[in-house]
């Protein structure tokens, strides 16, 4: 496997491959990512990971700076995954001179996680618009554990007309359902034994919705109040379209539950899919 730093060594080391898949990451990498390395396997004869902590989607007040950061450990595991590159570009590479041009995905980065965290998809679609020029991937793998960041990635794709076929992946999650995370390392035992509660009241709601349940306010209001009791601060649990994440209306079918909420200093986000019969 080829630890590459400079995107002059990137293109010489890519030029002659003709079917590569890029997995993007921030690092700190977890099951959660190296399924992704899975997804990619079968469909490109070169696999190349990105790592890059992008200053670009965090907030002023944000975790940029106790972002975990471990490069060794990551690409010991990434060369047992079978990946051939790492990308592992530093700042300056990435962002030579002050990024002036910027991808702006319109209505959805201003809902749910855009809401709360403004700018946050602008930064995220920046980076990976330019990773994408940097790999000139055929394919690139995105985890729904980020739902909205999928779905910000594939229509701008999309809407850019890129010659890239983006797979979404399904979420991994540790066996008591908490979503694996590279937050997850910031929450102390005892938040860490709570953590599963978020997933748990997002299993709970589409359960009801299973059942017919049909007031989404109300639904969205009882998780959060489940979860305010036991000490969480909660930004949103929302019920929404997986289409487009706007507001579903009562024929609504493919529907997707979000949720973004604090234990301490640790923000946590996960999501479950669910189809209406
Ligand atoms: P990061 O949080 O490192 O995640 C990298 C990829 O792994 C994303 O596609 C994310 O959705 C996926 N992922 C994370 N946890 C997962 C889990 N438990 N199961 C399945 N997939 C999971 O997302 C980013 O980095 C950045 O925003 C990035 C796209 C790299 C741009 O900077």
């Amino acid at each position: 496997m080829d630890v590459i730093h400079s995107v002059a060594e990137l293109r010489a080391r890519l030029y002659n491959e003709r079917q590569v898949a890029l997995v993007p990451t921030m690092g700190n990498l977890h099951d959660g990512h190296i399924e992704l390395i899975q997804i990619a396997k079968p469909r490109a004869a070169c696999l190349v990971a990105s790592i890059f902590v992008n200053r670009l989607q965090f907030g002023p007040t944000e975790d940029f700076d106790r972002y975990p950061r471990t490069l060794a450990a990551d690409c010991e595991r990434l060369a047992q995954a079978g990946c051939n590159v790492v990308f592992a570009p530093d700042e300056q590479e990435v962002y030579p001179e002050p990024q002036e041009y910027t991808v702006d995905p319109c209505l959805i980065q201003d809902v749910l996680e855009g809401a709360f965290r403004p700018g946050h998809f602008r930064g995220v679609a920046t980076v990976v618009l330019k990773l994408f020029n940097m790999v000139q991937p055929q394919i690139a793998i995105f985890g729904k554990k980020d739902y909205q960041q999928y779905l910000v990635l594939r229509d701008m794709v999309k809407q850019l007309a890129l010659p890239i076929e983006i797979i979404p992946a399904d979420t991994v999650r540790a066996a008591d359902g908490l979503a694996l995370s590279s937050r997850n390392t910031y929450l102390n035992d005892l938040e860490r034994s709570e953590a599963p509660a978020l997933y748990q009241q997002l299993h709970t709601m589409v359960q009801a919705l299973r059942k017919g349940h049909r007031n989404f306010a109300d639904l969205e209001k009882a998780a959060s109040a489940a979860l305010e009791t036991r000490g969480w601060k909660v930004d949103y649990i929302a019920i929404r379209r997986q289409l487009d994440l706007m507001e579903p209306d009562s024929h609504a079918r493919a529907l997707v539950v979000l949720a973004a909420a604090r234990l301490g200093r640790t923000r946590l986000i996960d999501n479950l899919e669910v189809e209406l019969i």
